[in-house]
C-alpha cells in the first residue's frame, strides 16, 4: 500500500509538472520544449453530445492520459446565439467525466463545425471571432495567449525532453475554410452511402488559409522527435463525399507537399468528425507520398456512434477508403497514441479503443520507419 501512495505521489507530481509546462506555454505562446517528462501516452477523441451522458471518460481516466486531444465537435454548438454556445460548453464543463479528465491530465483541443457553431460551417460562418473566444475562454486559454489576438484557434506545444520530444500540432480546418460543393451523391452497389459533397477546384479556394500555412511550415522545423497533427477532419480518405480535405484536393495535395518539403520525421496525423474510426496509411511510394508511411487515426464519436450501423448492432464494418488499414468501427471509441522509448528504435502505437478500453484497432510503427530517406 505504501508503494501504491508513493507512486501515486509520484504520478501526482509528475502531472502537476506537466499541467504547470503547459500553463506556462499558453503564457508565453512560445514552442521550445520547456518540461522534462518523457510523454508515452496520449489519448484523443472527437464528437461529444453534451446533453447526452458521457460515460466513456472514465475508462480514458482510467487508462492515466499524459495529454488528452479534443480534435472537434467538442460541443454540439449550432447557433448564431452566444450566449446558447457558452451554455452548451457549460454542459460539458459539467461533465463529471470531463472534470475527472481535467483534474488527470492537460486538455488541448481544436474545434470542428459544430463547435465552429453550425453544421459543416467555414470561412462564412457569421461569429466566427466571438466563437474564438468562448472556445479560449472555456479551454482556459491565458490572457495573453497570442490566440486571444489572432484569428483562429491552430496551436503547437512541444512536450518531454531533447531525443524523446513530441509536437503537438492542433490545426484550425474551419475558420478560413472556403464554401464546400455540393454534387452528385453517387451510388454504388454494395458501397452503403456517400456523402453529398464533390471537390472544389475553383482558384483560391483554402482549407488553412496563407497564415495557417506559413505558421505551419514553420512549427515543422521545431526540433522534435515525433509530430502528432490533429485535423478536426480526415485527411487520407477522400472518396466517401462527406466532409474532409479531399473535398479541396490542391490543399490536401499541399499538405503533403508541406510535409515532404520539410523533411519533418515522426509525423503522425490524427481526425475525428466522421462518426466512425478507423487507421489509414500512405505508403511511401505512393505518388502522393511523403518520404515515409503517414499514418491518421480517425476517432469519432465519443458518445454518439453512428446510427444505421450501430442499431443494427454491427460496430465494424466497411467504408470506400482506398487507405484504410483494416475495417471501420462504428461503435462510441476514444483513440491512443502509446510511445515506447526504452526501445532501442521507439515503437509508436495507434489505437483505437471502446467504451470499456478494449482494443479495437492498432497500428504498430517504429520511429526509425518514420524518416525521410537520406
Ligand atoms: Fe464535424
Amino acid at each position: 500500500m505504501i508503494r501504491c501512495l508513493r507512486f501515486w505521489s509520484f504520478e501526482l507530481s509528475r502531472l502537476a509538472a506537466v499541467r504547470f509546462a503547459v500553463l506556462f506555454f499558453i503564457a508565453t505562446g512560445d514552442v521550445r520544449a520547456v518540461d522534462t517528462t518523457v510523454i508515452s501516452r496520449i489519448s484523443f477523441g472527437s464528437c461529444a453530445k453534451q446533453d447526452q451522458p458521457q460515460p466513456i471518460w472514465d475508462t480514458i481516466v482510467a487508462g492515466q492520459p499524459q495529454i488528452f486531444l479534443f480534435l472537434g465537435d467538442n460541443i454540439y454548438g449550432d447557433t448564431n446565439d452566444m450566449n446558447v454556445l457558452k451554455a452548451k460548453y457549460e454542459l460539458l464543463g459539467r461533465q463529471p467525466g470531463f472534470r475527472k479528465l481535467k483534474q488527470t491530465c492537460p486538455v488541448m483541443a481544436t474545434w470542428d463545425d459544430h463547435d465552429l457553431g453550425a453544421n459543416d460551417a467555414g470561412a462564412e460562418y457569421p461569429f466566427k471571432k466571438q466563437s474564438q473566444q468562448i472556445f479560449l475562454d472555456f479551454f482556459e486559454a491565458a490572457p495573453d495567449d497570442d490566440r486571444r489576438t489572432r484569428e483562429g484557434i491552430y496551436s503547437s506545444r512541444v512536450f518531454g525532453p531533447p531525443g524523446k520530444s513530441v509536437q503537438i500540432i492542433l490545426l484550425d480546418t474551419r475558420y478560413f475554410r472556403s464554401p464546400l460543393k455540393k454534387g452528385f451523391n453517387g451510388q454504388e452497389p454494395g458501397d452503403g452511402y456517400r456523402g453529398v459533397y464533390v471537390p472544389n477546384t475553383d482558384a483560391g479556394v483554402t482549407v488553412l488559409g496563407e497564415t495557417q500555412w506559413s505558421w505551419l511550415e514553420e512549427q515543422l522545423k521545431v526540433p522534435a522527435e515525433i509530430r502528432v497533427i490533429g485535423s478536426s477532419y480526415q485527411v487520407l480518405s477522400n472518396q466517401h463525399g462527406w466532409e474532409m480535405w479531399g473535398n479541396f484536393p490542391a490543399e490536401r495535395e499541399r499538405l503533403f507537399q508541406v510535409l515532404r518539403a520539410s523533411k519533418a520525421g515522426g509525423v503522425v496525423m490524427l481526425s475525428g468528425d466522421r462518426h466512425l474510426s478507423e487507421i489509414a496509411g500512405l505508403q511511401a511510394d505512393d505518388p502522393a507520398g511523403i518520404g515515409y508511411p503517414l499514418y491518421e487515426v480517425t476517432s469519432s464519436s465519443l458518445n454518439a456512434p453512428s446510427g444505421n450501423f450501430t442499431k443494427a448492432g454491427v460496430r465494424f464494418a466497411n467504408e470506400i477508403n482506398p487507405w484504410r488499414i483494416g475495417l471501420t468501427f462504428f461503435d462510441v471509441n476514444f483513440g491512443n497514441l502509446l510511445i515506447d522509448w526504452d526501445s532501442p528504435d521507439p515503437v509508436i502505437r495507434l489505437q483505437v479503443c471502446d467504451e470499456k478500453g478494449t482494443v479495437v484497432l492498432q497500428q504498430r510503427a517504429q520511429l526509425s520507419q518514420l524518416q525521410m530517406k537520406p
